[in-house]
């Protein structure tokens, strides 16, 4: 097979017009579609990929046509077209007969990364998950002037290869993962890589990410109850058990607020910050409690907050409107 191209790619570099080379690198997405590595550096802003109608068709008389109808001076089985810099096409070949045989969708694949937004906290790609069951999510946001989808997802254990499976969220930005031979219970010792391609018309971005469970893994917010005078800090629902194996971290905050717009944990400071795994906290009168949780044993990423205002019975009316905008309701 490496024979066979190498006498195609021989046979044809005399034809090569003046500096266009031809592309050395380029792979198979899918049956039919080829992507090729935009590398201007090297082969200047065009380049000759070589495409093949079909095994079948050897040694038969064969037109080809681009997307637009135009018919290519190239004839035969196999010919080389010219890719310019960000300009790939769809390439149909018919029999002289004008019947259609076989198509190749030619892509480039460019360095930038235009088709989905990086923000700030995120990067381009986000993965997290909330437990160590093996499951993981990724999303993005879509460059709302391209219209990007996703063309191919890589999910491979960093040695053995492993048996991760991902599919595309319905939502169209997120994916979702499982590693079907993790094991919660045992270190892990492997990365995951990840690479995710996205298309834009004739375009590829490639988007690669390397990271353990452990790394990405963030629980889900902290349930609060009250009890008596103490308020009952529990463990998410979809946090793994048992607790003892998977200890959490209670970060506790206490904040003074009036008004429910100044009642923000995550932007409020407090001097009163306790690092605990008690699960149980005195409630004090005229305080707002704010609570997040984070594995104990690796400093991944905390929860979100969860938030909890004592109430004061005077002032019943105010609260009951209060009641329903928090997260945690009373018992
Ligand atoms: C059409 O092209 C694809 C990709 O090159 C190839 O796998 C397939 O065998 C071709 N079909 C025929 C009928 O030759
Ligand atoms: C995973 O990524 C690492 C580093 O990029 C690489 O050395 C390794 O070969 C990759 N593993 C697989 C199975 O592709
Ligand atoms: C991967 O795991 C799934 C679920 O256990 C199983 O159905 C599938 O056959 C496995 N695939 C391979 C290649 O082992
Ligand atoms: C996946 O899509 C479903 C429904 O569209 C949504 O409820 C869920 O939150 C999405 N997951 C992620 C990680 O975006
Ligand atoms: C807490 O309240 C329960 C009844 O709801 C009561 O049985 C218990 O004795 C109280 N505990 C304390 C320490 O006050
Ligand atoms: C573990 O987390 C995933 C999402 O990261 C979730 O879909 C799954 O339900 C969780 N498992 C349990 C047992 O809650
Ligand atoms: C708290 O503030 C952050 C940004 O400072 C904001 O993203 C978040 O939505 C606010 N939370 C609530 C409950 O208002
Ligand atoms: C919280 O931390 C402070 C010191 O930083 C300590 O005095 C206080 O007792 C702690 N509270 C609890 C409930 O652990």
């Amino acid at each position: 097979m490496f024979f066979l191209v190498l006498q195609f790619l021989l046979a044809f570099s005399h034809t090569t017009l003046g500096s266009i080379r031809v592309a050395e690198s380029y792979w198979t997405l899918k049956p039919n579609e080829l992507v090729v590595d935009e590398d201007v550096g090297k082969y200047g802003s065009e380049v000759l990929v070589p495409l093949m109608c079909g095994d079948a068709f050897e040694g038969q008389d064969i037109i080809w046509r681009r997307e637009s109808g135009e018919e290519l001076k190239e004839q035969g089985n196999r010919i080389l077209v010219t890719v310019e810099e960000r300009q790939g096409g769809r390439y149909t070949c018919y029999s002289r007969d004008g019947s259609y045989l076989n198509y190749t969708l030619v892509l480039v694949q460019w360095p930038y990364k235009k088709i989905i937004k990086e923000t700030s906290e995120k990067g381009y790609v986000h993965c997290s998950t909330k437990n160590y069951s093996g499951s993981f999510q990724c999303s993005w946001t879509w460059d709302e002037k391209r219209a990007g989808k996703v063309v191919l997802i890589k999910a491979v254990r960093s040695h053995n290869g492993g048996n991760i499976s991902c599919s595309l969220n319905s939502s169209g930005h997120s994916i979702t993962c499982q590693d079907h031979e993790y094991c919660p219970y045992a270190e892990e010792l492997e990365h995951i890589n990840l690479t995710i391609y996205f298309r834009s018309n004739y375009v590829v971005e490639t988007y690669y990410l390397r990271f353990q469970i452990s790394d990405i893994v963030r629980p889900d917010m902290v349930n609060i109850r009250k009890k008596n005078n103490t308020l009952e800090l529990q463990y998410p629902d979809t946090w793994n058990i048992p607790f003892s194996y998977f200890p959490l971290t209670f970060q506790v905050k206490e904040i003074r607020c009036r008004k429910e717009s100044d009642c923000n944990c995550s932007n409020r400071k407090s001097s009163r910050v306790n690092l605990t795994q008690d699960q149980h906290w005195p409630l004090k009168g005229g305080v707002t409690v704010c609570v997040r949780a984070q594995d104990d044993l690796c400093s991944s990423s905390w929860s979100e907050w969860t938030q909890y205002k004592c109430v004061k019975e005077k002032n019943k009316k105010r609260t009951r409107k209060n009641k329903r905008k928090r997260f945690q309701k009373e018992e």
